[in-house]
């Protein structure tokens, strides 16, 4: 048993399955093998900017039911970057300071941070600036964080994308339709390469290879030349339209948010090919419910190897998966590589391999 220390763990960034089975992790690992004392601070970097900072005090018995539990008993924000943050007059404030106090405030000697890109720098930031003792653990679906093969949250949405291939198949096949699945990712296509070639997908459209509608219609009529009479197609939201204008709507605050492309491919398909064509957004449907059981694996590895860095007193870092092992590297390195679906990689080479038109 190390010394009795009081660590914080956070959730930041859009939610998705798994986050709850890092937090048990966590909390089993530094309380039962360490003895120390986990806050749980709420709604990410804003429980540390609220007088007096929000934060739930985390036992075993409070975790034990969380490791099938969908979302973050944290609460968590996509929005509020504390280095510009909004104020209600709608001008912007630097509160990292206040986050930085808030931690101190509650006597952490260390913090574990659960979150993507976007997140992570924010985090790393505060940590440089208040001296502030930081282990990151990668959460996203769109899997796009450099250096980890997975990211939490990833697993499952792919599952729950390749779910919807399976249900839109049989509806496909009865009314002879091509069925337009649209998926999340923001600007890398992982979710849609994996889920289209786990769900037999016969076109798959990711940001990172460029398309013709042409060519979708000639696969379109291909298979119905052998006697297919419908298809189904995946494509990831942050494709473009054929002329390179990304679809996006924007609302009363100002927000833009990705959506749209699979009813543009489906109008475009339709006109030129006379396929009678349907879409189905999954949406937030993909970061919601039970974990997988590798989302749950993966994160119990995170949480345990999380809190053992913190009792190496080795801070800075990022526990990653590569090759089904927990490594560790400098958030830095983390942040600084973007992961994008590699279109000469395996994946990309295995739906090429299969048939699946990837619209170039
Ligand atoms: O980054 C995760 C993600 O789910 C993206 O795939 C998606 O574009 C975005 O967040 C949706 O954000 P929001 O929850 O703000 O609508």
């Amino acid at each position: 048993m190390g010394e009795r220390k009081r660590i914080g763990i956070l959730t930041s960034g859009g939610d998705c399955a798994g986050l709850n089975a890092v937090i048990r992790a966590v909390v089993y690992r530094a309380t039962g093998t360490y003895g120390w004392e986990v806050l749980g601070i709420r709604q990410a970097t804003q429980g540390l900017m609220n007088r007096p900072p929000q934060f739930i005090p985390l036992e075993i018995e409070k975790v034990d039911p969380l490791l099938t539990a969908g979302g973050t008993i944290l609460g968590t924000t996509n929005k509020g970057d504390p280095f510009a943050f909004p104020m209600p007059d709608g001008t912007l404030c630097d509160r990292s300071e206040e986050i930085i106090a808030g931690y101190h405030q509650l006597g952490l000697e260390a913090m574990i941070g659960i979150g993507g890109d976007g997140s992570m720098a924010i985090l790393r930031r505060l940590a440089q600036q208040g001296d502030l003792n930081l282990v990151a653990i990668p959460k996203t679906i769109d899997n796009d964080v450099g250096v980890t093969e997975h990211s939490i949250g990833f697993d499952t949405a792919v599952n729950i994308a390749t779910e919807a291939l399976d249900r839109l198949h049989f509806t496909a096949a009865s009314h002879s339709r091509v069925i337009i699945l649209e998926v999340m990712g923001r600007d890398a296509g992982h979710i849609a390469i994996s889920s289209g070639i786990a769900g037999g997908a016969d076109v798959i459209l990711i940001p990172e290879i460029p398309y013709t509608i042409d060519s979708v219609c000639r696969k379109i009529q291909q298979r119905q030349e052998q006697g297919k009479n419908y298809s189904l197609m995946i494509v990831s939201e942050a494709v473009r339209t054929e002329t390179g204008e990304s679809v996006v709507s924007t609302n009363r605050l100002g927000q833009c948010r990705y959506g749209g492309i699979g009813q543009y491919l489906a109008d475009e398909i339709c006109s030129r090919s006379g396929a009678e064509t349907r879409v189905t957004v999954l949406g937030h449907i993909q970061r919601g419910g039970t974990p997988s059981p590798l989302e749950r694996l993966i994160a119990a590895a995170f949480g345990v190897a999380a809190v053992d860095l913190i009792a190496e007193e080795k801070y800075d870092q990022m526990v990653t998966w590569q090759k089904r092992q927990v490594v560790s590297v400098p958030i830095t390195e983390a942040i600084a590589q973007y992961r994008a679906v590699d279109s000469n990689g395996t994946l990309v080479k295995t739906a090429r391999g299969l048939g699946i038109c990837l619209g170039d």
